[in-house]
Formats: C-alpha cells, structure tokens, sequence
C-alpha cells in the first residue's frame, strides 16, 4: 500500500494525485483521498486505479491546502469503495491512512462496539480513526499518541482533523513514513518516489516516532513524547529517471536499462590489475566479515532467487558455508547464530518487512548483518551493520528485472572481497573483473536481438502450463524466469532443478505441457540434454536458452535462443535476459496489465 500526505500553501489535491500514481506500483486494489477544512471535508474513493480517482475529482474545486491519500493492496477486506482508505470516524472529523496491519483489530472493534461505536468498513484501519475519536480531547496529536498505546502490529499512518485542518499527524512502527520538508509545505509518503519531484529533502522516521507536521515546521517525537532530532537526508534520484523514455511499459525499460545498470552496480568498485572488489559499504566491518564462518542469505520473491544464485557465487569464491533461506520462514526456525556468522538481506526496496524481521531476529542473535539493497535510505539499509547499494535508480515495474541482475553482480563483488583474503588467486580474481567489464555489451547484444525473443513468445504465448529446468545456478534461473512469466502473464509456470525432472514433472509433460530448459557450459550439460531427450521422447515441446557455441543441442529442441559465454558465475545473468524479456512479450501478447499485475505489489509490507 501506499501513503501520501501535503500540508502547505498549495492546493492538496493534485499533489496527493501525482504522489499516489507514482506509488501505485505498490498496490492498486483501491485508492482515495481527503482535504480537510473546518467548513467540511471532501473525501473520495474509488475501487481500482488511480486515474479513476483522478477522473473522479477532475473539475472540481478542491482548494483546501491539506490532505492525506491512499492506494491499497488489500489485505482485510475486499477491495472495494467503502474499505479503501482514507477511513473516517462516525463525525466525520478525522481521516487515517494505513499501512502495514492492526492484529488485535478485532478486539479493539469489539470494545468499541461495546461503547456505543458503529463501524462501516470491513478493515482493520477503522479501528484506528475510531479509537483516535474516542480519545480526541482538543489535540489531535495527543489523540493519536494515545490510539497508537492500543495498536498492536505493524503501522505507517497519517491523520488528519477537520477540526484542526493545517495539521498532519504521523506515526511509524514497522512500515515505512518518510517525512518530505519543502518551503512552508511538508509532505509525508510511504515512499520517497511519491514525493521526489516536490522535495529532495527527507526524514526517514524509525520504528516508534510520531510527527506533527504543519506548512513550516515539524516535530519528532518517541511515543513516549521525547523530542527527537533527526538529521535531513538528500536524496539522489531524479524525477527523470522515473520516466518511460519512449518504452511501452516500465517493465521493458528497465530491462533495456540492463547494460548501465551492470555498469553502475560496477562503478568504482573494481580493482582489475588487483583483483579485487572495493565495498565501501563493508568497509567499517572488514575484520568481522573476515572472521565469519558461515552466511545465511535472507530475501524473497526475486531477491530470494538472487540469493539462490548467491549461494553458488559464494561458495565457487570463499571459504564460507552458505545457507540461503525465505526470508519469511528464516524469522520462525530456531536460530543457532553468533558473531562468526553473518545475515545477508537482499532487498530491492529494503522495506519488506519479512526481510527486515528477519535481519531484527539475527541482530537479536548476535549475527553480523549485511544489507544488499537498492533504495537509498531504507529500513534494511539504515537497520543492517553493513552492505552495499544497488544503485540502479527506481525501478518502478512490480516484476523485478534489472534489480534482479543488479544483485547477482553485487553478490561476485561481495564474493570476491571476502575470496580473495582466502581462496580466490590474482589470476582468478582478474579474470572475473575482465569478464564483468565485458558483461554490459553482452547484455545489449541479447537485448539486440529481442525481436527472436518476441516470435518466440508469439509461438509459446498460447500454452497454459510451462516447466522451467535448469541445473545448478540455472536451477535457480529457472525459477526466476518461471516466476517472470506467472506474475505478470499469468501462465502457469512451474520450476524444477532438472535433475528432479523424474521425480515427479515428467508425469505432467505431453504436447501441450511445453519446456523452457536452461544449458549452461559445465558439468551439468550432458546431463541436462538428456533431459531435453526425455521430454521430448513424450512429445513435449522444448524451447532451450542455452549458450553461443553449444552446437549439440539444436538436433533435439524444437526452439533455442544463443546468449554469449561468460564467465561461469556470471553466465546465469546472461541466461536471465531472455527470460526476462519472453514473460514480458507472452504477457503482452496476453494482454494484460505487465507493469502493474494484478493482486501483486512492487514493496510488500505486511506479513
Ligand atoms: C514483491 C515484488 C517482487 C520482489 C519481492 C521482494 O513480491 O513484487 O518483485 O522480488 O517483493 O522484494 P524486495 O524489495 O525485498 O526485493
């Protein structure tokens, strides 16, 4: 979900508009907002997109100059008009917006209930403008102070009062609120995407802090009403690198941005003559990662797969043992960890929470954490000891691509680091930085190429079901571009390491029941051509990604897309592209919404 709020001398509504297009990628079962003033508040919701709610409020006069907004991913109940945000109490005087999910909801509406309350909605939110009503004594801030005591769970949220309509009260525990300082305005987001074209000036606020924001001024506060002080933050992205420059879909561009984001993961951060990598974000914690035994990766969805990859990165370049885990199953094991063991969180946008819980359980444990993020400024990244930026701009398509490719060279380079004080020789560490060098013009060369891609899709678009396989790190490949093509196609896709092939998948395999098989150049080729020769002797039809200069398999696939050789632990980026751009087109030819799949969020922060 996603929060945006203004209070200034402008009128609030077309900028609470443009902040939640840009946060729609974060969720779009509904969205709405409210502008406050003493003479009557106006309130609008509407099930879907943003842009109804922008055709919604088109021509009207809303000159009110505060205001609080909302764009939903639904997690109690349905998504429709009445339980989009923002929620109001039965006077109609306070408005919340909410983020994350109140778990004692439905005690708290039943003590409500018991004193007279009436409820309107099916959501857990509505308890907290309720309980804001009922404790509201003149102070709108004291009001919250006092609801958020009952609150159990996670939250970001924003209040408003009519009665009170210069004045926007936030607070923050578990889900991100950044507060946006601007000339005699403040804005507060979920999301600094949502407010970067007004102001680059930002607060993140940490878990427990309450705000006041008024046109000129704010103040910070623990729940315990201590005065907190907190430092500006500048931020880096621009409001161009948000746009589509000429794409289609989000989706397409960042896969096009590939090259430069290759680059930019690298910038800096390469010693070839050396052979070495130069984190500066590990810089602080060299002596400890030196010392560590053992690393667990922590992440989901992409960022897991990622991970998955890493495992084998890590283990080709050091002596570490390497466990790698669902982020949101990490958190519940009971967990044997100490200082020579580190967490490393991969995370697009260092805000999902299973992630971030589970780097709270290791630090708990005495763990070193590591972070691997793209956004600047996130929760992950302000929360871990140590780790290492993306930096490849917003990526705004909620199916992950360019991050994807950008966590696998940061993992070679963090591999790398801590390799070459153990294993890895001059040579070794020479010839991967050579290959890096090389990697961004074989990524453009894939991407030249494209239009084979798209035929491809074109052919295989009409399949419900596809098996992804692969062996080893293109085991993990395979579940990635499984994973690509259900989110936003919404084919059915499954994934296997191939080796499980007889285990179980070959039962489903007839001419309807296509493969997508990943050849890598290693030990695992024969095995997997073999494969290719079991399914298609039960007339399965086989599209193979396999590598320039295998001249075997062509005799036994149907379909084949050539990417160039690299170096092995960098061959599953280049194994990746065509995945990616295959579920792209399979989706296009499907017509649905590629950059904003349904039921999917680009950030997801509730559990
Ligand atoms: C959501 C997104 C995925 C992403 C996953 C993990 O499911 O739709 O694209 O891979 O969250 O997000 P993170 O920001 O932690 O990498």
């Amino acid at each position: 979900c996603g929060i945006v709020g203004y209070v200034g001398m402008r009128k609030a509504a077309p900028i609470l508009l443009n902040g939640l297009k840009r946060l729609e990628y974060r969720g779009y079962d509904s969205a709405g907002l409210v502008t406050v003033a003493k003479s009557g508040s106006r309130r609008y919701r509407v099930v879907g997109r943003v842009q109804n709610l922008d055709k919604l409020v088109k021509g009207l006069d809303l000159p009110m100059t505060c205001g609080i907004a909302h764009t939903r991913w639904a997690t109690h109940g349905k998504p429709n008009e009445t339980n989009a945000h923002p929620h109001t109490d039965e006077t109609q005087q306070f408005y919340v917006v909410h983020n994350g999910i109140i778990e004692n909801h439905e005690k708290l509406r039943a003590g409500l209930e018991a004193d007279g309350a009436h409820f309107h909605t099916e959501t857990d939110t509505e308890v907290i403008v309720q309980l804001i009503a009922k404790f509201f004594d003149g102070s709108l801030e004291a009001a919250v102070e006092e609801a958020l005591k009952h609150l159990e769970g996670t939250f970001g949220i924003a209040a408003v009062s009519a009665a009170d309509p210069m004045k926007i009260v936030v607070a923050r525990r578990g889900s991100p609120v950044i507060i946006g300082i601007g000339k005699d305005e403040m804005f507060v987001a979920s999301d600094v995407s949502a407010i970067v074209q007004y102001t680059d000036q930002v607060i993140y606020m940490e878990d427990n802090e309450l705000a006041v924001l008024t046109p000129g001024d704010y103040q910070m506060m623990s729940f315990d009403h201590k005065p907190i002080q907190r430092e500006t933050f500048q931020i880096d992205w621009k409001v161009e690198d948000e746009g589509l420059n000429g794409f289609p879909h989000f989706m397409l561009k960042e896969i096009y941005d590939q090259p430069e984001t290759v680059r930019n993961a690298c910038r800096g951060r390469m010693n070839v003559s050396e052979g070495v990598a130069v984190l500066g974000g590990l810089q602080s914690k060299m002596d400890e990662i030196k010392n560590l035994r053992k690393l667990i990766i922590v992440s989901c969805g992409t960022s897991y797969h990622a991970g998955l990859i890493g495992r084998y990165i890590f283990e080709a370049l050091t002596d570490l043992n390497v466990e790698v885990e669902l982020a949101s199953e990490f958190r519940y094991r009971k967990l044997r960890l100490d200082e020579t063991t580190g967490v490393l969180a991969i995370s697009q946008s260092g805000e999902t929470i299973d992630t971030l819980a589970a780097i709270r359980e290791a630090r708990r444990k005495g763990a070193l954490t590591i972070g691997l993020v793209n956004v600047v400024g996130s929760t992950i990244a302000r929360e871990t000891d140590c780790g290492v930026y993306c930096h490849a701009g917003p990526e705004i398509g909620v199916a992950s691509t360019k991050i994807f490719v950008s966590q696998l060279v940061i993992l070679n380079l963090m591999a790398l680091l801590i390799g070459r004080y153990q294993m890895v020789s001059l040579n070794e560490g020479v010839s991967l930085l050579k290959a890096l060098n090389r990697l961004p013009d074989q990524v453009s060369d894939i991407l030249a190429r494209a239009s084979q891609i798209d035929e491809l899709a074109r052919i295989y678009q009409k399949f419900d079901n596809n098996l992804f396989i692969g062996r080893q790190t293109h085991a993990a490949v395979a579940m990635e571009g499984a994973l690509k093509l259900k989110e936003i196609s919404y084919i059915h896709a499954e994934a296997y390491a191939a080796g499980e092939m007889k285990h179980g998948p070959i039962s489903l395999i007839d001419e309807n029941f296509p493969t997508i098989a990943l050849l890598a150049n290693d030990a695992s080729y024969d095995k997997m051509l073999s494969n290719i020769q079991e399914i298609r002797a039960r007339s399965g039809p086989v599209l193979a990604i396999t590598y320039e200069g295998d001249d075997q398999c062509a005799r036994h696939c149907d379909d084949l897309f050539r990417v160039p050789q690299t170096h092995d632990l960098l061959q599953p980026i280049l194994t990746t592209i065509p995945l990616q751009l295959f579920a792209y087109y399979c989706a296009r030819y499907r017509g649905t919404e590629i950059d904003k799949p349904r039921n999917l969020a680009k950030s997801v922060t509730v559990e």
